[in-house]
């Protein structure tokens, strides 16, 4: 589903799908190394930065308040990719300042009224996303579909780091790029969790247009390189000649 345009000019209306991009999840950065990790991901000229924001209740553990996001976001220009875990979302979004191309992300598991819920975000001026957890299916969104600008498969349950892959996210992944084919749309597809070297070219052939890159397969033991940002591209590349295979 690629129009002319596509080919030459990246755009949200037109994504190119002979490449993938990377969202650093912060929370999996070693602290005392944050300002030198940021730095890092800027030189490497990674797409976002991904906020992990978790309210206990939702998901176990809590994480990522706004006084810590905004000082991180004054020290970079990377756009912000905002993954809410939390119960009621849309109590909490005007906590969020959207800057260009930001994309703010929702459970679907969270909301009473999500639809509602996809609008304001945009009318707030952000990208709208939506978060599906491993047992949520497809089904379950065909009324909102047409609303969002990128859909997340989680691939691990949500709230916390170093989970392993559940498998079968594999053919999610792969029947939500069908689907986004068939209805002709052109959201994006993340994944997170354990988007690491083994499971990058699986996530990237099946559809996977953005990785969220955490404690597998970005800052591996807590520690960023520019090492680990080449490796995952390189599997993002080995992922796009499977794709085109
Ligand atoms: C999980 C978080 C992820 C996490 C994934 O609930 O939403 O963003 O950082 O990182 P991994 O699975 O690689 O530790
Ligand atoms: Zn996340």
């Amino acid at each position: 589903m690629l129009c002319k345009v596509g080919w030459v000019l990246r755009c949200w209306s037109c994504p190119m799908r002979d490449e993938a991009m990377i969202s650093a999840s912060i929370m999996c950065a070693n602290w005392m190394h944050l300002e030198n990790d940021l730095r890092i991901l800027e030189k490497a000229a990674i797409d976002y930065i991904h906020y992990d924001i978790m309210d206990g209740f939702f998901v176990e553990d809590y994480c990522l308040g706004t006084s810590i996001i905004n000082e991180i976001r004054a020290n970079t220009s990377l756009p912000s990719d905002y993954h809410l875990m939390v119960e009621e979302p849309v109590r909490i979004l005007r906590n969020f300042t959207p800057a260009e191309g930001d994309v703010l992300s929702i459970h679907y598991e969270a909301c009473r009224n999500l639809h509602r819920d996809l609008i304001r975000i945009k009318r707030l001026g952000f990208k709208a996303g939506l978060v599906l957890n491993p047992a949520t299916t497809l089904n379950a969104i065909e009324y909102v579909i047409e609303e969002v600008d990128t859909i997340t498969i989680m691939t691990v349950n949500p709230g916390f780091m170093g989970q392993k892959l559940v498998p079968q996210m594999i053919n999610k992944i792969a029947a939500l790029a069908e689907l986004r084919d068939k209805l002709r749309l052109d959201f994006r597809i993340s994944v997170d969790g354990n988007v690491d070297a083994h499971n990058i070219p699986h996530m990237v052939a099946a559809g996977a247009d953005i990785l969220i890159g955490g404690s597998s397969g970005l800052f591996v033991d807590g520690q960023l390189s520019m090492e680990s940002i080449t490796q995952m591209r390189k599997c993002m590349q080995a992922g796009l000649a499977l794709r085109e295979a």
